[in-house]
């Protein structure tokens, strides 16, 4: 599953409960827009060009406007929507009126860092999303205000994300970074203050090894498409809710994969397809769902998925792909459905 459709699922259920809470006499969240649209209208104006929904009057947007800079942002506003347009740049006092805001989606713009002013984003003390995905930044934006929860900036130029941008958000849950230019020294040691970031995505970027300094709460973790020759022993022992791992289309060989790197017992997703391996590494019985195809395997040792075999000791693999590899029905142990008593399907061709 990936990530990206959680918020909505959660703003969707939220907002269910809140209509049920609201009936019972309980005060909903003010901060909630879904909330805001079942409380009347609000005494927010919106600026001539952008549209603000009488259901939904702390928000405003933008979207599709053509517009080159930022129009003027009226006071009560908090969600603001400026996809699809021209800007190129933020002025210093641009959002000196709103300075409450809390989401700010900037996607599919010019921006580039040059042209965004002074410290435009720290004066947004309450800024909990940012999205500046598809523009023209060549470093991650910041200071940011700590209470945010969701950064994305994918899909623009950026080589360098200093450690100072990211200090203090300690809230930050959600950071996108693939699709831009980063190389390995570019990210490490800037994330490690991230206490509670759950999902981190560094796929197609340019990354030679894995950065140093991963923050410890982290759920999902995306390497994908990057040149990655191989993996630190012990790399992955201070990560200890990692459920997602995809290192796919990148230029891992056997020789790069210490022991028992991947025998992590909280994983459930390891994606290691089009890499260079020769051999199945070592997985935890936990794992469910294991990605290899498109490497040289040409053998099939049970070792790799079971030290033991047990009532209780198997392996948890329900699918497992090893097409695209040396590998044909007859490479597969006799004894094999002891260890992998529950895999749905192995395909193989
Ligand atoms: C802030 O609001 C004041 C009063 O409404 C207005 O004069 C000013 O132009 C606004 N500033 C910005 C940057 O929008
Ligand atoms: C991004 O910047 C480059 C120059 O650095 C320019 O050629 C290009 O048109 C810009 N792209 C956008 C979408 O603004
Ligand atoms: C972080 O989130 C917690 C829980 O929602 C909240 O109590 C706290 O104030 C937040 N911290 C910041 C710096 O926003
Ligand atoms: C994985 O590590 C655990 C100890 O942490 C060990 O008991 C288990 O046998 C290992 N799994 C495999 C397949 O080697
Ligand atoms: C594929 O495996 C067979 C038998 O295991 C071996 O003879 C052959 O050389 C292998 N081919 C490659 C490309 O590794």
């Amino acid at each position: 599953m990936h990530l990206s459709s959680l918020p909505f699922l959660l703003v969707l259920i939220s907002g269910i409960f809140c209509y049920y809470d609201y009936d019972t006499g309980y005060y909903p969240d003010p901060d909630d827009p879904y909330v805001h649209s079942m409380m009347g209208p609000s005494t927010a104006v919106c600026a001539p060009e952008c549209n603000c929904p009488e259901t939904y009057p702390s928000a405003m947007y933008c979207d599709d406007l053509k517009l080159k800079s930022i129009p003027i942002v009226p006071a009560g506003i908090k969600y603001l929507y400026l996809r699809n347009n021209m800007i190129e740049g933020i002025e210093e006092n641009t959002f000196d009126n709103v300075t409450d805001l809390q989401w700010l989606i900037l996607d599919h713009n010019h921006l580039e860092n040059s042209k965004i002013k002074g410290r435009v984003f720290s004066k947004l003390k309450s800024l909990k999303k940012l999205h500046i995905n598809y523009n023209n930044l060549t470093e991650a934006v910041g200071p940011l205000a700590n209470t945010m929860d969701d950064l994305q900036l994918s899909h623009n130029k950026i080589t360098k994300v200093s450690a100072n941008v990211l200090e203090g958000l300690v809230n930050l849950t959600v950071f996108h970074l693939q699709n831009n230019q980063l190389k390995t020294d570019s990210v490490s040691g800037a994330l490690k203050g991230l206490k509670s970031l759950l999902y981190l995505d560094l796929s197609f970027n340019q990354l030679t090894k894995l950065p140093k300094g991963l923050p410890p709460a982290l759920l999902m973790l995306y390497f994908n498409n990057n040149q990655i020759t191989n993996i630190p022993d012990e790399y992955f022992q201070g990560l200890k809710a990692l459920q997602y791992l995809h290192l796919s289309h990148n230029r891992l060989t056997d020789g790069g994969i210490p022991g028992n790197v991947f025998n992590i017992s909280s994983l459930v997703e390891l994606d290691l397809s089009f890499n260079m391996l020769k051999s199945i590494p070592t997985v935890n019985e936990n794992l469910e769902n294991f990605y290899l195809q498109v490497n040289q395997i040409n053998k099939f040792p049970l070792s790799s998925f079971c030290k033991v075999v047990g009532p209780l000791t198997y392996s948890r693999v329900q699918h497992l792909r090893l097409d695209g590899n040396n590998l044909t029905r007859s490479d597969l142990p006799q004894e094999m459905y002891n260890c992998l008593r529950v895999a749905a399907d192995i395909s193989l061709e």
